[in-house]
């Protein structure tokens, strides 16, 4: 088993990373046995296709390298990198740019919404994403990618761009990744809308949770949180067409882990007055932990710096006999 998975080093770990993604790369990790290895990776270079000042990148790879190990990743059993320090990914990516097809490109959900209107201003880099995010994953022959539901899609494009890339150079070179999307908190919504999805692009900070949040802060986030006038269901089933109540429910569920029924029925018949307390005071109890780590590994940056140094050369190491593979099979003399 090989475990990969990434993140985009933009702004502040939230709610929605965790409990969509980095909860389950620390169970994986936690739970591996000694044939299978987990590669955890900051992913700068697709953070390119935002603009941003050059000491504020190099601050967002630290703040996040930061955040996944106070979150539990261990660097001394899992492979915790940033894509930058290890070239394999962006040469894998060019050869790929040979097998992914534009009409695949152009299908993909998260260009459009990233893109928005103004399609062709946006740059080539945001349109080939999806191609480096497949070289992450190919270049490790990762079999298992714990993600978000919004990477399905990705996730996809990779297994599709594999499967042609054998059958074109008539090799088996690359494995095919499975997704691991949680049951519960694969989509968590953003706080002032049920319908848009917890972000680090959202322009307002009350409409997610973030891991560097104090206490008052998450306190006060979720008591403003959008919710509806009606009580609790007696079932989660009564929560239907109440996307705000939904997402609430659905966060405390995953936090208690419980099921949405079981948090309906010990809520039913109680509005979010009574709801939100109870919601705020066990984000704050899981987060307080993990933010007090936080802030003590950021005040070491060259710790940290050291943590990325060891971990490119172990990915490095890994991702070369693939890398040779892929030119080999090209007839491309290295
Ligand atoms: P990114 O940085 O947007 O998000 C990191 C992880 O968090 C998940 N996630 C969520 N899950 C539930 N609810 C939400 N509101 C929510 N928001 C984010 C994402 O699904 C993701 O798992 N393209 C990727 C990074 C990447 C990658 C890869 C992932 C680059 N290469 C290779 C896997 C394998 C991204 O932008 O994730």
């Amino acid at each position: 088993m090989r475990v990969l998975s990434g993140i985009q080093p933009t702004g502040n770990l939230h709610l929605g990373n965790y409990l969509g993604a980095i909860r389950n790369w620390v169970k994986m990790q936690d739970e591996m046995d000694a044939d299978s290895q987990c590669f955890f990776f900051l992913a700068d270079m697709h953070s390119i296709t935002v603009h941003e000042a050059r000491e504020q990148r190099i601050r967002n790879v630290r703040d996040m390298a930061a955040a996944l190990v106070a979150a539990g990743i261990d660097p001394d059993r899992s492979v915790l990198f940033n894509q930058a320090r290890v070239p394999a990914h962006a040469e894998l990516c060019w050869l790929l740019n040979g097998t992914a097809r534009i009409g695949w490109l152009n299908r993909m959900t998260q260009f459009k919404d990233k893109a928005g209107k103004d399609r062709e201003g946006a740059s080539v880099g945001l349109f080939v994403y999806p191609v480096l995010q497949a070289a992450d994953i190919l270049a490790y022959n990762a079999t298992h990618v714990p993600v978000g539901e919004d990477q399905k899609q990705h996730l996809e494009l990779a297994r599709d761009i594999a499967a042609k890339f054998n059958s074109d150079f008539g090799v088996d070179l690359f494995t095919l990744p499975d997704p691991i999307i949680p049951k519960e908190s694969a989509r968590i919504m953003s706080l002032r809308d049920g319908s848009a999805k917890m972000s680090k692009s959202d322009p307002s900070d009350m409409s997610r949770i973030n891991l560097t949040d104090d206490d008052d802060a998450i306190m006060a986030k979720v008591k403003k949180a959008k919710s509806d006038q009606e009580m609790l269901p007696e079932t989660a089933a009564g929560l239907a067409g109440r996307p705000e109540a939904s997402n609430l429910v659905g966060i405390l569920a995953t936090l208690t882990a419980r099921t949405p029924d079981a948090v309906c029925a010990e809520f039913a018949g109680k509005g979010f007055g009574a709801f939100k307390p109870a919601l705020g005071e066990v984000l704050v109890e899981t987060l307080r932990p993990i933010r007090q780590r936080f802030l003590e590994l950021r005040t070491d940056d060259a710790a940290l710096d050291a943590i990325l140094d060891k971990g490119a050369a172990k990915a490095a190491a890994a991702a070369e006999p693939t890398l040779r593979a892929a030119y080999d099979a090209m007839g491309l003399m290295r």
